[in-house]
C-alpha cells in the first residue's frame, strides 16, 4: 500500500491561542495517525516550538513542516529563518508555493537555493509546482502539484488532470517519489485524488484551518 502524505498549510493564519484550540480538537492523548498516512502540519514559524512541545506531550505522531526556508545560511540576513533553525522543530519545508512566487517574487534560482539549504539540513522539501512544466530542482523527492486556479477558489482540478500531471512529473524526474495534489481539497473530494494510484497525498490550505474539517480529510484520504 502506498504511503499517503496529508499536509496542512496554515499559511499566515492563527495565533498561539487559536493553534491551541485546533490542537485540542485534533489531537487526543496517544493520538494515532491512521496506518499508511503521514500527517504534516505546516504552521507559521512562530508556532513551531509551541506545537512541537504540544505534540511531544500528547505523544502525537504528527510531523511538522515550515512553509518556507531561507535561501541563505545563518548570518546577516534580516528577517530570514534558515534551514538549521527550521530543523530544530520540523522535518519538512514547503518550498516554492505559488503565493511565495507571486507576492515575494521568488524565482527558480532562489528556489533551487532553498532546496539545497533544506537538503543540507536533512529537511525534506515539499516542492510546489503549478503545472507539469514547472522546473523541479535536483534532490527534490516530494512534489505538490498546485494549479493556481484551484487554490482557495473552491474549484479543484479534476483527478484526471492531476493524474496526468503526476505521471509526467514522475516520468521526467525519476528522483521524485511522491506527488501530492493541492487546491480546494475537502473531506468530500479528497479520496477522488488519493484513489489515483500515482497521487501520493494532498496539500490542504483553507480546509486545514478547521480541525474538524481536517480530521475529515485525514479520515477520508
Ligand atoms: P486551498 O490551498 O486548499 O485553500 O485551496 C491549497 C494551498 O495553497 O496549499
Amino acid at each position: 500500500m502506498k504511503k499517503l502524505f496529508i499536509v496542512a498549510n496554515w499559511k499566515s493564519n492563527k495565533t498561539r491561542l487559536e493553534a491551541r484550540e485546533w490542537l485540542q480538537q485534533f489531537v487526543k492523548r496517544d493520538f494515532q495517525v491512521p496506518q499508511g498516512k503521514e500527517v504534516i502540519v505546516c504552521p507559521p514559524y512562530h508556532l513551531l516550538p509551541f506545537i512541537k512541545d504540544y505534540l511531544l506531550e500528547y505523544i502525537a505522531e504528527i510531523k511538522l513542516g515550515a512553509q518556507d526556508v531561507s535561501s541563505f545560511p545563518s548570518g546577516s540576513y534580516t528577517g530570514q529563518i534558515n534551514a538549521t533553525q527550521v530543523k530544530e522543530f520540523a522535518e519538512y519545508a514547503i518550498v516554492g508555493h505559488s503565493e511565495r512566487r507571486k507576492y515575494f517574487s521568488e524565482t527558480d534560482e532562489m528556489l533551487e537555493e532553498k532546496v539545497k539549504m533544506a537538503l543540507s539540513q536533512d529537511l525534506t522539501p515539499i516542492f510546489c509546482v503549478q503545472g507539469k512544466e514547472t522546473k523541479i530542482p535536483s534532490g527534490v523527492t516530494v512534489v505538490a502539484y498546485e494549479p493556481i486556479a484551484a487554490i482557495g477558489t473552491g474549484n479543484p482540478d479534476t483527478p484526471e488532470d492531476a493524474e496526468e500531471v503526476a505521471v509526467v512529473i514522475k516520468q521526467k524526474n525519476p528522483q521524485v517519489k511522491a506527488v501530492l495534489y493541492g487546491g480546494s481539497v475537502t473531506a468530500d473530494n479528497v479520496n477522488s485524488f488519493t484513489n489515483v494510484s500515482v497521487i501520493d497525498g494532498v496539500l490542504v490550505g483553507g480546509a486545514s484551518l478547521d480541525a474538524k474539517k481536517f480530521v475529515g480529510i485525514v479520515g477520508n484520504a
